[in-house]
């Protein structure tokens, strides 16, 4: 799986299990921990934020039975869901009613915009899996994993999967998108099911690079890009859940606007979220 052009990039590294490196934020959830945990001002992420207006985290999170994702076997933590339903129509102000959209994204509790997530080099991990019971539907672009700038005028990387604007192909897809304001494709791998996704993106906010690694299963992180130049400026927030896009063309403001079914059930379920310095190198593999 480790391509040698890339393993290079990893040579000053120092990986494995071994050596722990220092957290920059934890997003693994504790074995025993219900929905209504996400509610609690102690949640791993912002109890307010960011999810349908009527809704609490208590009932958009569930916690599968599935086995723990790669960094969550390691210390003993648990995978949970994020789902969407027609009631996930985010409402930040009267005036500023998403209808457009349906989201439900969590953003780790010390991520206030301006933390030093965002400085230096550090390594961003997650693990996502598929939802038999609650597929997405791939006529839709979906933003599962992505950064949001700190004036929100763009996302500094984003991974999607469906139907993306400007790409044709297979929707079904993960697909790792650069600054979306010129979006260009880091990777894309099939999004199969049954088995857990795992990403680590070596994010170098000194140089504006970033470095996909990844792997399915228990399978060790192993790099599948270089570091690429990447503008990953303008600080800001990360989410992990889903922000489903409507369908419609030339829409003008895709908040509001374009179409969105009823009686929508899906889900994307999260494990091993977590962010280390990597500004000494160090960096988890497995
Ligand atoms: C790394 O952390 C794990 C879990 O907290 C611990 O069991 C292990 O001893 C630590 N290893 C080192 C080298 O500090
Ligand atoms: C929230 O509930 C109120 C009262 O039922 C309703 O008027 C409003 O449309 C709901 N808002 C959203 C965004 O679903
Ligand atoms: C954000 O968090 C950092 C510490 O990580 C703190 O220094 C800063 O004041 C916080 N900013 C706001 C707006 O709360
Ligand atoms: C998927 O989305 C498309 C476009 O919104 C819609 O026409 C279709 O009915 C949806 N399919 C399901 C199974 O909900
Ligand atoms: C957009 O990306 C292309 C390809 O990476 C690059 O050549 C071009 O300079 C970029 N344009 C801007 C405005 O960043
Ligand atoms: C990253 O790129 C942006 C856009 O070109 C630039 O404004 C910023 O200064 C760059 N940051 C670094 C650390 O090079």
């Amino acid at each position: 799986m480790v391509s040698n052009i890339f393993s290079v990039a990893l040579a000053f590294a120092a990986v494995a299990s071994a050596q722990n490196c220092s957290i920059q934020f934890e997003g693994r959830l504790p074995a025993g921990a219900t929905p209504s945990t996400f509610d609690a001002k102690t949640s791993l992420f912002d109890s307010g934020n960011v999810f349908g207006k009527n809704l609490t985290w208590g009932s958009i999170i569930q916690i599968p039975a599935v086995v723990a994702s790669l960094f969550d076997a390691k210390v003993g933590t648990i995978p949970f869901e994020v789902t969407i339903s027609d009631k996930s129509i985010f409402a930040p102000s009267a005036t500023n009613v998403q209808t457009g959209f349906r989201r439900a994204e969590l953003l780790p509790a010390s991520n206030n915009g301006s933390d030093p997530s965002t400085l230096g080099v550090k390594t961003l991990h997650f693990s996502l899996m598929k939802d038999a019971a609650r597929p997405l539907n791939t006529s839709h672009e979906y933003q599962l994993v992505f950064v949001e700038s700190a004036d929100f005028s763009t996302n500094q990387f984003a991974l999607k999967t469906g139907t993306i604007s400007g790409l044709t192909g297979d929707p079904n897809q993960l697909v790792l998108q650069s600054n979306v304001r010129n979006a260009t494709t880091l990777f894309a791998t099939p999004f199969t099911a049954g088995t857990f996704h795992n990403f680590g993106l070596v994010l170098d906010f000194t140089k504006n690079t970033t470095q996909v690694l990844y792997s399915t299963g228990n399978a060790a992180l192993a790099p599948v890009t270089g570091a690429v130049a990447n503008d990953i400026s303008g600080r800001g927030q990360f989410h992990f859940g889903m922000l489903k896009k409507p369908t419609g063309s030339n829409l003008k403001d895709v908040t509001k606007e374009g179409f969105q079914p009823s009686n929508i059930n899906e889900g994307i379920i999260y494990g091993g979220i977590f962010q280390e310095d990597s500004s000494t190198g160090c960096m988890t593999l497995q």
